[in-house]
């Protein structure tokens, strides 16, 4: 799969389909799911390194967990999802070469074939362009950017009307400058479904209402594996509490009561 489908998806009206992995248990079951794109997400510092915020997350450990999710998958390459892998904090916000070098390490080392990345402030846009004239592409988010928690918190955005005239224009700059999709998290659904129609880049939404190309989800947030889930990702089964039941009547089955 490679990221110029996503684009046809949009066309053709397909929904386009992304699910978090992390390891090579979660892609391979993300990948027999039939999910169009695996996210390696800086989620993970949450999800499973048990961080409060993405910002901990190195790019040592991104590459580390994205050879792992690689390593998942039991189809022939032609047959794999796309995979896209976050660019953590300070990875790319200290300069063009240095964004460069990580997300090259990423692409080099893995079987990952895009970078994400958050925001589009003036110099975002230009590590984005030149990642894209190094032949690196790069799928935008905005909206809820987690790595800016300590100041848009984990709350919903664009909810007045200049910062929802600031998200229409931040993701035609996005475009402009390259970007094969953008993420949206947590805005409002008219606005999501206002940037679906502006943009020709598949918007792919979470907490963004349905009216959106494509969805993502952090997988252990819809198999209901986290402890705290997010308000805008209902779990589609209690994942936590079966596995708990399972492992419990397992330790009772060895020392029964
Ligand atoms: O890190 C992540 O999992 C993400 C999704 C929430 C879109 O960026």
């Amino acid at each position: 799969m490679q990221t110029t489908e996503l684009v046809r998806f949009k066309e053709s009206g397909k929904q386009i389909t992304v699910l978090t992995a992390w390891d090579a248990i979660s892609s391979s079951i993300v990948e027999a799911s039939g999910a169009d794109v695996v996210l390696v997400g800086d989620s993970l510092g949450m999800v499973v390194l048990g961080h409060k915020t993405t910002l901990p997350v190195t790019l040592d450990q991104m590459l580390h967990h994205t050879k792992a999710v690689c390593r998942g998958f039991c189809n022939p390459l032609a047959k794999q999802p796309l995979v896209v892998c976050d660019l953590p904090f300070l990875s790319y916000q200290c300069g063009e070469d240095k964004a460069v070098e990580a997300a090259g390490t990423l692409l080099k080392n893995s079987c990952a074939s895009a970078v994400k990345l958050e925001g589009a402030e003036p110099e975002t846009l230009l590590v984005i362009q030149r990642l894209i004239r190094t032949g690196i592409p790069v799928m935008g988010h905005l909206g809820l950017t987690p790595q800016s928690v300590h100041q848009l918190g984990y709350k919903s955005q664009a909810t007045n009307k200049d910062s929802q005239d600031k998200i229409l224009k931040d993701s035609e700059m996005l475009q402009e400058s390259g970007c094969f999709a953008l993420v949206v998290e947590h805005i409002p659904g008219k606005i999501a479904s206002r940037l679906k129609k502006l943009l020709s880049i598949p918007v792919i939404g979470i907490g963004a209402g349905n009216d959106c190309d494509g969805q993502v989800r952090v997988t252990a947030d819809i198999l209901g594996l986290s402890i705290e889930q997010p308000p805008f990702a209902k779990p589609l089964l209690a994942g936590r509490e079966l596995c708990i039941d399972a492992l419990k009547n397992w330790i009772e089955s060895i020392n029964p009561k």
